[in-house]
């Protein structure tokens, strides 16, 4: 356990605290999150540890992500107990900027996303890559790391990232690491806490249906709309009846592709009671 690990607030103190180290040619790498911490997040930031000299795990519930009828009063905020998470996991730094530092009145500058940013999520939540990769660059630009870590269990956000990195030619690394399941196969999430016991179950048909159309295509099925219908088909038969989208999509482009001939990435976000779930899979049809 790692007691020294230290909290800052304001982008001023972490840059100071960061200069030292920078100045000798220390490696900083981030963590960008929204708290509520879990396995998924703590893989993120073992892998950081494990490549870079100093870890900055931040910790901010960015509001320019959230549409107006969605979740952002009820995200869950555990700030204490993520500390002492990150600190388990090796993190030297977390920083937990207040929100009127890093908005402030008046403000008016926004990244317009990339092009990948306009499909499913895009479609669906409507502004939140826009939110996404305004408060990503300026966590970029407050911490200057040389690596950040994401995760491909937002799959889409991770394309989105790496292709604003490449179009604004930030000196940056970009990691995306495998998703964090728990044994049962439901991703780890910070809703995940929202869901009772009857809707956890349920919503573990996610994974699996993911499984399963991954075994369709493996058996040879190359006809995407065939995997689409089987992906709501299945999901419909659990019980999840409210299905924003289950898609097979080109892993770079996140284009719908007319034949599964190379690498895809299926992806679902669906409705469990209230909490909204998003998973994916990446599939390389002649892998079997
Ligand atoms: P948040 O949902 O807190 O996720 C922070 C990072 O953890 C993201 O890169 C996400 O993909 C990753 N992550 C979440 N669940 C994971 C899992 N089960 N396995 C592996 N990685 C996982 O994503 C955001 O916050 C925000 O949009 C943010 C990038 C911080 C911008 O506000």
């Amino acid at each position: 356990m790692d007691n020294n690990i230290c909290t800052i607030t304001s982008p001023e103190e972490l840059r100071a605290c960061l200069s030292s180290a920078k100045a000798i040619g220390k490696r900083v790498g981030l963590v960008p999150t929204m708290g509520a911490l879990h396995e998924g997040h703590v893989s993120l930031i073992k892998a950081s540890v494990a490549e870079c000299d100093h870890t900055v795990v931040t910790i901010f519930i960015n509001p320019t992500q959230f549409g107006p009828s969605e979740d952002f009063a009820a995200y869950p905020r555990t700030l204490d107990e993520d500390v002492a998470i990150a600190a388990g996991a090796g993190a030297d730094i977390v920083f937990a900027p207040k929100q009127h530092r890093v908005y402030r009145p008046g403000d008016s500058t926004y990244v317009l996303p990339p092009q990948v940013a306009n499909s499913l999520e895009g479609e669906f939540r409507p502004g939140h890559f826009r939110g996404v990769c305004t408060i990503v660059l300026k966590l970029f630009n407050m911490t200057t790391p040389d690596i950040a870590y994401f995760g491909q269990k937002d799959f889409q956000q991770a394309l989105v990232i790496r292709s604003m990195v490449d179009e604004l030619d930030l000196p940056i690394k970009i990691r995306a690491l495998a998703t964090y399941r728990d044994p049962d196969g439901l991703a780890t999430s910070s809703r995940n806490k929202n869901m009772n016991p009857e809707q956890r179950s349920q919503a573990l048909a996610i994974s699996q249906c993911l499984l399963a159309a991954e075994t369709k295509i493996l058996d040879g099925e190359n006809n995407p709309q065939v995997i689409r219908d089987f992906m709501q088909q299945f999901l419909t038969d659990a019980g999840i009846d409210r299905i924003d989208y289950a898609e097979v999509a080109d892993t770079e482009s996140l284009d719908m592709p007319d034949e599964i001939v190379g690498p895809v990435v299926l992806l679902i976000a669906a409705h469990v009671g209230a909490t909204r779930l998003i998973d994916n899979r990446v599939v390389t049809p002649d892998a079997k």
